[in-house]
């Protein structure tokens, strides 16, 4: 296994690797990857449903997202679809997966089935090194803040994605709900700070007005969104992504209309989250 950085501050690619048939060993070396990194590539991989869950299963346990279409293969594995004909895409701002859920989840394994011939690729920032280079000041903010982080608002009655062509595929309207996190988390294996807010989930902070929480979002969220703290990772068939839920935020570029896009996504459960 050979493992280089994708590009200077995020994520980093796997190479020499096939994981459907990774030892034991390797999966070791992979586990203590990504606790480096938290965003993982892979190219080439022959990773068939059942490979997909068998990876993840040897990671983790199986957490099963409450809004998505799942595939024909296993209800476990949820379908990111974009057919031909629909405009809007899922996942097309930035936000970190199942950060409404009290207990989040560790990470997503994102399969490539279907691409389309251009365009398509995944933005990823690193929050681990968003906070790093937070100013002092902003630091000393922040600390002991909580954020309330939900999903009503994109997926619940009137929702953003319930008002486009997205909702067809979208099940699980009433199973909406709201969780609070710590701001600033320390992640259960790095041991690293790391932001923990998100432009997809995270309403505002626990005891603030709205106004006032928006302002500070907003500023947190400019920085996070600087170059040196993201990355576009480019699909082709085989490709197949890892990323930590804690530590990352991703986005899916919808620049391929007219054209399908099919993915398919195992989500880990992860663990209760710490103030850091
Ligand atoms: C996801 C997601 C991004 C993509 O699967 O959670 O946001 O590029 N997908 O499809
Ligand atoms: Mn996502």
């Amino acid at each position: 296994m050979n493992i280089v950085p994708f590009s200077p501050g995020v994520g980093a690619v796997v190479n020499d690797l096939q994981l459907a048939t990774m030892t034991e060993s390797e999966l070791t070396e992979l586990r203590a990857a990504f606790t480096e990194y938290g965003l993982l590539f892979f190219r080439d991989q022959d990773l068939p449903p059942e490979e997909h869950l068998r990876f993840a299963n040897r990671f983790g346990s199986i957490v099963v997202n409450k809004f998505f279409k799942t595939t024909q293969e296993s209800p476990q594995i949820a379908e990111v679809r974009k057919e031909k004909t629909q405009q809007t895409n899922i996942g097309g701002g930035w936000h970190t997966d199942h950060s409404y859920d009290d207990i989040p989840a560790l990470g997503s394994i994102l399969v490539a089935r279907t691409l389309p011939e251009t365009g398509g690729d995944t933005q990823f920032a690193n929050l681990a090194a968003a906070y790093d280079a937070l100013p002092d000041n902003l630091k000393k903010k922040l600390e002991g803040l909580r954020a309330v982080h939900s999903n009503t608002h994109l997926y619940g009655e009137n929702g953003l994605y319930r008002l486009t062509d997205l909702n067809d595929q979208l099940g699980g309207m009433d199973r909406v709900g709201d969780a609070t996190h710590p701001v600033v988390i320390r992640h259960p294996e790095s041991d690293r700070k790391v932001l923990y807010v998100n432009p997809g989930h995270t309403i505002q902070f626990e005891g603030w007005d709205f106004t006032e929480s928006r302002t500070l979002l907003d500023e947190l969220y400019a920085h996070v969104m600087q170059p040196q703290f993201t990355c576009s990772f480019n699909w082709l068939p085989g490709s197949v992504t890892f990323w930590d839920n804690r530590c990352t935020w991703h986005q899916a570029n919808n620049d391929y209309q007219g054209q399908a896009r099919l993915m398919h996504r195992i989500t880990i459960a992860g663990s209760p989250l710490a103030a850091a």
